[in-house]
């Protein structure tokens, strides 16, 4: 793995600085998963080292940049209609530069129908492109013609990129980018390459920074940050619990979440960490996908409905009070009623506080494209009815559970009535309080009285 550091393009900054009367002002939209958010962060940093001003309106800026995400069919169906609809924006003002970059500008076929379909795109490149973007700015500027990289892995990981962040008091830092498993459902694979880590001692650079500059959740990110650690040279080895250790033993406070755990990698030892350090949150995402184990040999994932339990059953004992969360795919080709109910099981057995459902999308050059899919779309619909409604009445007895005690909260934004917090617990539930906006991005104690649905209601606790 080779790494390099980011390094400021005088020229690039030059050109733009010469080319507009007024700074030249980006709109970058992210879609998809916190990975692409904290890309799009680094996308924003970038253009304004470069001299961009940031604006919240397609309508005011000289750029537009989408950064897309491609993990199903509807999300690139969400990109190209958003794409779509700007033609008379660049009618209007044909200065105007179109950008689109991220998961979607990693496949072929992608780059393909814009070239052909969409001639006022002007500027495409992939999601390890990032650092180069003032270069291709500037070579945009200076020749006039439209620049549609074709999809391309680079086994580089670019340090330092600036990054502009949405918040100030959560924060995402990837860890590891790409991914090794080929689930065979997954484009992720194929638009974000293979596996590779940051080197500790950067992450660590990083938290640090976090941590100094008062922010209060910080997320780990990578495809699977189980197996954090591959290619990381022999003197700097670590797994991912060495490494949530080394970032625990940083003074300072502040929580730490991670995502997304693959069952087949989640270790014991990982649970042991869990346990063992006060500043991670007592909640695992754990996406099982499926509880069938016919189905999960099918989406190559490499463990059983078993196996995925006594996981589960290990953290209980481990940590007590640990809240689960997961990912599930409805209607995978071939999936039967039995297996389906295989799935109601699982989340029965398990009793997840919050699940995140997906109807199968078939997504072009995944091995699943190919498998027959006879299940007709409406029973697929019906399932996905029954899998929302046993999960509501599974989250609602679990909300309700929690009434009565007293927790820590991180305070994010307003609630929905007037005059009130909203805050979210170790767990992810979110919970409404009266209180002064002053306490935003602090952490504050609550003390919980009720719940609406799977929101709970609380009061300031002192
Ligand atoms: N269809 C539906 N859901 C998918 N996911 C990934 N690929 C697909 C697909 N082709 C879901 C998985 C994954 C989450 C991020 O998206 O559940 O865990
Ligand atoms: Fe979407 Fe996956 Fe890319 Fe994230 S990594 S933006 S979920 S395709």
């Amino acid at each position: 793995m080779e790494y390099q550091r980011y390094e400021h393009n005088a020229a690039a900054a030059e050109l733009v600085g010469r080319h507009y009367d007024t700074p030249p002002l980006a709109f970058v939209h992210s879609y998809g998963c916190q990975q692409n958010v904290n890309d799009g962060e680094r996308i924003k940093g970038v253009l304004v080292d470069i001299g961009y001003g940031l604006c919240d309106a397609p309508e005011d800026a000289d750029l537009i940049l989408f950064n897309t995400c491609a993990v199903r069919e509807h999300a690139e169906q969400r990109v190209f209609g958003n794409v779509g609809a700007l033609k008379g924006l660049k009618e209007k003002k044909p200065g105007l530069i179109i950008g689109l970059c991220g998961c979607m500008a990693n496949q072929k076929q992608v780059v393909e129908k814009l070239r052909r379909s969409y001639p006022y795109v002007d500027l495409v490149f992939g999601v390890d492109g990032i650092d180069t973007l003032p270069a291709l700015l500037a070579r945009k500027l200076e020749e006039k013609k439209r620049i549609l990289l074709e999809p391309a892995q680079r086994p580089v990981i670019v340090e330092g990129i600036p990054i502009r962040r949405e918040s100030e008091f959560r924060a995402w830092l990837p860890i590891m980018y790409g991914c090794d498993n080929f689930c065979t459902y997954c484009i992720v694979p194929y638009v974000r390459g293979r596996e590779k880590s940051r080197r500790p001692g950067d992450i660590l650079a990083e938290f640090k920074g976090l941590v100094a500059a008062g922010y209060k959740e910080i997320t780990l990110l990578g495809q699977n940050v189980n197996s954090y650690g591959k290619g990381l040279d022999e003197e700097e080895k670590m797994d991912f619990s060495d490494l949530l250790n080394l970032l625990c033993a940083v003074p300072g406070d502040y929580h730490i979440r991670f995502m997304t755990s693959h069952p087949k990698d989640a270790s014991r030892k990982l649970i042991d960490t869990i346990a063992a350090q006060p500043h991670l949150c007592k909640h695992l995402h754990l996406p099982v996908q499926c509880g069938s184990d016919r189905l999960l040999e099918k989406m190559n994932r490499h463990y059983t409905v078993e196996h995925y339990l006594d996981l589960i059953e290990y953290a209980r004992e481990r940590v007590p009070g640990i809240t689960f969360s997961s990912d599930i795919i409805v209607g995978f080709p071939g999936e039967t009623e039995e297996d389906f109910q295989g799935t109601l099981d699982l989340v029965r057995r398990v009793g997840y506080m919050q699940l995140f459902t997906f109807i199968y999308s078939k997504r072009e050059g995944t091995p699943a494209a190919s498998y027959p899919d006879p299940t007709p779309r409406a029973e697929k619909t019906d399932r996905m009815a029954r899998l929302l409604k046993t999960q509501d009445e599974i989250a609602m007895a679990l909300v309700k559970a929690q009434v009565g005690q007293t927790v820590r909260v991180l305070v994010e934004g307003s609630g929905r009535a007037e005059g009130t917090l909203s805050g979210r617990l170790d767990n992810n539930l979110t919970v409404e309080f009266a209180g002064e906006e002053a306490l935003l991005g602090q952490y504050a104690r609550v003390k919980l009285t009720g719940a609406r649905a799977t929101v709970l209601l609380g009061e300031l606790s002192v």
